[in-house]
């Protein structure tokens, strides 16, 4: 069974001192810890250091980070590399965003090169993937997200593949407010699945876990919940109040049995 992961990802909100504030209260409302759900939370870059502080070790929260550059070191003006992202205790990486494909050009060449890099230097990568509304609308979806997912998770070995995991997030329901039904989205995870199973092997794509994100709330939260395709949820806007996470948090450790 796999593991429900519940990501938050700030964007470009909250100073340093505003996320140690936000992250301590969160701390003491968040759900007992139980075996069967990851809380991850992707800060700023520039809040890295006192989010994992105030966290402090054996936190059930762990830290992840919002994108990286693919070397190590070196001259790339403004970028971040993955040892510096593990050197401040992050364990997990958003790759690939929308927003990073769209907003500053991001192409899957290079989200395939950060992948890697991040496998390297044992952070796990998050590859996010998902249809604009005109591919949906043109009955695209699944050559897109095959397409990504190809593009992204080419040449890696069988056991890289199960370092990654894939979020699902239509560009359409992105901050808009309208989620993808949970029927559209179990839909989505299925392809997703069995292209990861042609790509590898079905024992491979079985162990990889397929988030949800798009106008993810505690309203529906639970819906998308209930089906086992769906194995956590990649939050933005609802994730930068620290009542909504929370109650997202706490439905999300319900929808699954302790210890399963
Ligand atoms: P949203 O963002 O929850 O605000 O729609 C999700 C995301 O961009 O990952």
């Amino acid at each position: 069974m796999r593991t429900v992961l519940i990501v938050g990802n700030w964007k470009m909100n909250k100073t340093s001192s505003e996320a140690a504030i936000f992250v301590r209260e969160l701390s003491q409302r968040l759900p007992v810890t139980s075996t069967s759900i990851e809380f991850v939370i992707a800060p700023p870059f520039t809040a890295l250091e006192s989010v994992r502080h105030v966290l402090g070790p054996g936190s059930p929260i762990q830290l992840g980070a919002q994108d990286m550059f693919w070397e190590d070191h070196g001259a790339y003006t403004g970028e971040v590399s993955a040892p510096m992202l593990k050197d401040l205790g992050c364990r997990y990486v958003i790759l690939g965003h929308s927003e990073r494909r769209t907003l500053f050009g991001e192409q899957s060449d290079s989200i395939q090169k950060k992948i890697r890099a991040a496998l390297k230097h044992e952070l796990r990568p998050i590859l996010c993937i998902g249809e604009s509304l005109a591919q949906r609308d043109n009955g695209s979806t699944d050559d897109v997200l095959t397409k990504q997912l190809h593009e992204s998770l080419s040449d890696l070995t069988g056991e890289q593949m199960t370092g990654v995991t894939v979020a699902y997030e239509p560009i359409w329901a992105i901050g808009t407010g309208k989620s993808a039904t949970a029927e559209q989205a179990v839909a989505a995870h299925r392809t997703i699945r069995r292209v990861l199973a042609g790509a590898a092997s079905p024992a491979i794509a079985d162990c990889m876990r397929i988030l949800y994100g798009g106008s993810v709330t505690p309203q529906n939260i639970e819906s998308l919940l209930a089906s086992d395709q769906i194995d956590g949820a990649l939050i933005g806007g609802a994730c930068l109040q620290v009542e909504s996470f929370a109650t997202i948090a706490k439905i999300a450790t319900a929808s699954r049995p302790i210890g399963v």
